[in-house]
């Protein structure tokens, strides 16, 4: 297991020690052709089910299709036409879904928290491992959930693009291409960090 080689690696101007491999994930629009073999996926999926839950309810649901399969381009049917321009690079799609109820029927307020959880755990395996994973909120989130057959008390919350770092820019489209090697930005702490009472402020940054 590596850390991506240093020609897939983005600017990232951390303003305090991180570890290297939150540092140096990122959403790639272009992925290397190496598959992604089944126990890859499953050790992503191993990692996001081992994330905390609220009361361990664990309401996250994954669907997955490999590129070349049925189920791969059901998935690529849900997404915006926005993101199908890119995630045609990618080896592998996912769904992430949630059940909006507690086992006892009530709402459960925390479950789009617990499936960022499990996405956030399998990214950094993902990337243990060299693999990156691009989430998605563009996509028809009720045709998803009517596509893969799921109760109306799910959500479709996002799609994943999934594949090795290293794919070649010149497969993203044109106006993307910046990005892929644009300097990654974050607001600063102070922004939102309060030790004590939030403050608002009017000289916030714009990313
Ligand atoms: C919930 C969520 C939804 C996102 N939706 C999209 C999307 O629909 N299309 C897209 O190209 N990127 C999408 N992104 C990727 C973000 O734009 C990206 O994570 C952000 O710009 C930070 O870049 P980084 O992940 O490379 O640090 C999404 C990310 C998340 C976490």
């Amino acid at each position: 297991m590596s850390d991506p080689k240093t020609d897939v690696l983005k600017k990232t101007p951390t303003d305090h020690e991180i570890h290297d491999l939150i540092k140096n994930r990122w959403s790639p629009r272009a992925f290397a052709d190496t598959p992604v073999s089944d126990t890859d996926l499953q050790s992503l999926f191993e990692a996001g089910r081992w994330a905390a839950s609220s009361n361990n309810w664990q309401p996250w649901n994954i669907v997955w299709g490999k590129k070349g399969s049925e189920a791969y381009d059901r998935i690529m049917n849900v997404l915006v036409e926005f993101n199908q321009g890119w995630a045609k690079n990618a080896p592998v799609l996912m769904l992430g879904v949630f059940d909006k109820k507690t086992p006892d029927g009530k709402d459960n307020f925390h479950a789009l928290h617990d499936l960022g959880q499990f996405s956030a755990n399998m990214a950094i395996q993902a990337q243990s491992m060299g693999i990156a994973i691009h989430q998605m909120a563009g996509l028809d989130h009720e045709k998803a959930l009517k596509e893969f057959k799921f109760p109306d008390t799910y959500h479709v919350a996002t799609a994943i693009a999934a594949g090795y770092y290293g794919g070649e820019v010149s497969d993203v489209p044109e106006d993307l291409q910046k990005e892929e090697k644009s300097e990654r930005k974050r607001k600063k702490q102070d922004e939102f960090v309060f030790n004590g009472d939030y403050v608002q402020r009017a000289d916030v940054s714009e990313s």
